[in-house]
């Protein structure tokens, strides 16, 4: 696959920005990386590789290919460094309005003109940052799953101003990296695959913070439904995506809707203010590195 360009910056190293490095790296771009906390980046992918060799899951990247990807990809400390030379800057930072806000209107300060800029947000559309980058035709939303799992699959969306070159060049650098576009023709919160997903979290968490069920058995239950045996149900999917964030997600469109049925539950608060985190802390629903979903007896109905 023809590559739309050379370079990429992504912002922020953390469990999607070290993936989507990582990728790009891959692909054969030159790739930037800028984190506020310097160092993130080695400890992230640390991490998922332990969590991916826990659950014997082949990569999308073979693991001999990891250090040479790793070593192609410069991270620097600064984000004028960072971004200076890019076509194409991926902004990966929390799930947080006012925080994308301030950091797409330093990208487009110290971006070049002509880059693009991609947020890589769960649930933000890009109408919301785009007036603070001064170049809302060239911002869209580019959300990518767990690509090192093997999802290689990402929601393309545009702004109130994308010009279509922007949309086909972010599509083009998607299909690149092996991953498949999934278009939104006009703006949708939580756009394509991401809405399904999120229509699934909401009802799955009032039904364990209430009480109905034991979330243990709403993930037997999706395993064996999706065929899915070896990986986990909601509740390990939301572990590894990190239970802050997934916190932070359904507030996003709490406040977009006011309605009290979209706010997370309060058991979700605790566990996130307890550090309960996930996969990262160790602990979430399920603890790590060895989780109850993927021993064996977990679908067996004796026991
Ligand atoms: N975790 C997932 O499964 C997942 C999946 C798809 C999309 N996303 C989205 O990706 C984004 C990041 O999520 P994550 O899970 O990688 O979070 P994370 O907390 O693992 O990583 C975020 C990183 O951003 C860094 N950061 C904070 N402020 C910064 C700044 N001003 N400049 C540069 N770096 C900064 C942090 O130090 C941290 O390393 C969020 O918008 C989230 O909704 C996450």
């Amino acid at each position: 696959m023809t590559r739309p360009f050379d370079q990429v910056a992504v912002v922020g190293a953390g469990t999607l920005g070290a993936q989507i490095a990582l990728l790009s790296a891959y692909a054969g771009y030159q790739v930037m990386l800028y984190d506020t906390r310097p160092g993130i980046f080695k400890e992230t992918i640390m991490t998922i590789r332990s969590d991916l060799q826990s659950k014997n899951v082949d990569p999308f990247i073979p693991y001999a290919q990891w250090p040479a990807c790793e070593e192609r990809i410069q991270s620097v400390n600064n984000l004028a460094e960072a971004v200076g030379a890019a076509e194409l800057v991926v902004e990966v930072v929390p799930e947080n309005l006012g925080l994308k806000q301030q950091v797409f209107q330093e990208l487009g300060r110290k971006a070049p003109s002509h880059a693009i800029l991609a947020t890589n947000s769960s649930s933000i559309p890009v109408s919301r940052l785009e007036a603070s980058s001064g170049r809302p035709e060239r911002c869209l939303n580019i959300h990518f799953y767990m690509p090192l799992r093997g999802m290689n699959i990402a929601d393309v969306m545009g702004g109130t101003r994308t010009v279509p070159e922007v949309l086909d060049t972010g599509i083009r650098w998607v299909r690149s990296l092996g991953v498949i576009p999934l278009t939104v023709k006009k703006e949708l919160l939580g756009f394509c695959f991401n809405r399904v997903w999120r229509a699934i979290k909401r009802e799955v968490l009032h039904m364990w913070a209430e009480g109905f069920v034991d979330f243990r058995d709403i993930d037997r239950a999706y395993m064996v439904f999706t065929g899915n045996r070896e990986d986990a149900g909601p509740f390990g999917l939301m572990d590894r995506v990190g239970l802050d964030v997934v916190y932070d997600i359904e507030m996003v469109y709490y406040k977009e809707s006011g309605d009290p049925k979209d706010h997370p539950p309060e058991a979700l608060r605790q566990k996130v203010a307890q550090g309960e985190l996930g996969v990262k802390t160790g602990k979430g629903f399920y603890t790590y590195p060895d989780p109850e979903y993927l021993r064996a007896g977990f679908l067996d109905p004796q026991r």
